[in-house]
């Protein structure tokens, strides 16, 4: 497989750089760091980002101008990748954009578009942040609840072996979009575990509600059901409650 990769000791955040350097660079290119001074997140949020410790990585898709579609192609990437290190743990996809494993966050993406230029193809970014071998203490600082691949299996994990399992696997899935992207997606809806659930939703104006997810709609959409109203929001933040996934953590025990 011949994808360019650029690993950096440090930088702001992979994905500005990428966005800086996109029109000169090739498709797949992916760009790492160790540490990142100012990982960026969705909404505005900040990525923790210490050094040595995590995956801090971004890959470009010149031939997906839709950041959910990238998305999607690069969280199926990180969560085959966890499943090869950790099959016993279950991961899944929190819409629209992380990788949780029970009420805990363990990976999320960020897709930027950026256009293209007279003679340049743009594409979209997708950047990729998963905790590693992050401590409980280290953990503890994040405003959310948040776990590691380290303090879910006890496990200290070489970060070199997993980017190039993760480049495999994001090459693998970007070849099967471009393929049959359907295929693709029903895959993605299916690791959408929330499915069918109540939980609480809250808009991008910041109204909070109870809702049960009837599911996804083709351009990524949550459908939901709010007291017998069909809803739909292309943003938002789902909730997820420690009571109702409190027994997702391991595999077998559903
Ligand atoms: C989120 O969950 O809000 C998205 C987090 C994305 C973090 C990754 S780390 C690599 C890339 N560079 C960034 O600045 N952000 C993404």
């Amino acid at each position: 497989m011949d994808w360019t990769h650029i690993h950096l000791k440090e930088v702001d955040s992979t994905n500005t750089y990428l966005k800086a350097h996109c029109l000169e660079l090739p498709d797949r290119t992916m760009v790492s760091a160790d540490v990142q001074t100012a990982g960026r997140g969705r909404l505005g949020r900040s990525w923790a980002s210490p050094p040595g410790c995590n995956i801090y990585v971004s890959y470009l898709m010149k031939n997906i101008q839709d950041p959910f579609r990238a998305t999607l192609v690069s969280s199926l990437g990180v969560i085959r990748t966890l499943r090869l290190f950790a099959p016993s743990i279950a991961f899944f996809v929190k819409w629209p954009n992380d990788i949780y494993v029970g009420d805990a966050k363990l990976a999320g993406v960020l897709s930027e578009y950026v256009p293209g230029g007279a003679s340049q193809r743009g594409g979209v970014i997708a950047g990729m942040g998963i905790n590693m071998n992050m401590t409980e203490a280290q953990l503890r600082m994040i405003d959310r609840r948040a776990v590691s691949l380290r303090s879910l299996t006890g496990c200290e994990y070489n970060l070199k072996i997993f980017l190039e399992k993760l480049a495999e696997q994001l090459e693998q899935c970007y070849i099967s979009y471009s393929r049959n992207s359907e295929r693709l997606f029903e895959e993605w809806k299916a690791e959408n575990r929330m499915i069918g659930e109540v939980l609480g939703f809250t808009t991008s104006d910041g109204n909070s509600f109870d809702a049960r997810i009837l599911g996804i709609n083709q351009d990524g959409g949550l459908e939901l059901d709010r007291d017998g109203q069909r809803l739909s929001f292309s943003c938002g933040d789902v909730t997820v409650r420690r009571e109702s996934v409190s027994n997702w953590v391991h595999k077998n025990v559903d």
